[in-house]
């Protein structure tokens, strides 16, 4: 796999409070070689925090996937799954 594996990280109040914060560490967090392979973008919030029926805040989505109740051990593993796979 050599396309980028995109990582948006809701950052809007509700998934900040809730917790994203920790996650805006993820960049920090992966390796070199990970992190040539990942594109980390901020995002306000992604509307996600209205709909009950998707779970809790924070919000992430990989490759499009949405992630409810996001921590950064939980982003790390599916990262390396993806990567992996
Ligand atoms: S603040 Fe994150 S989905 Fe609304």
């Amino acid at each position: 796999m050599s396309e980028k594996i995109k990582v948006v990280i809701c950052s809007g109040t509700a998934c900040f409070v809730m917790g994203a914060s920790d996650i805006l560490l993820l960049e920090e967090s992966l390796s070199p070689e990970l992190r040539s392979r990942v594109e980390i973008e901020g995002a306000t919030c992604l509307g996600m925090c209205r709909e009950s029926e998707r779970g809790k805040a924070p919000y992430v989505t990989i490759n499009g996937e949405l992630m409810s109740q996001a921590t950064l051990p939980k982003v790390l593993a599916r990262i390396q799954e993806l990567v992996d796979a």
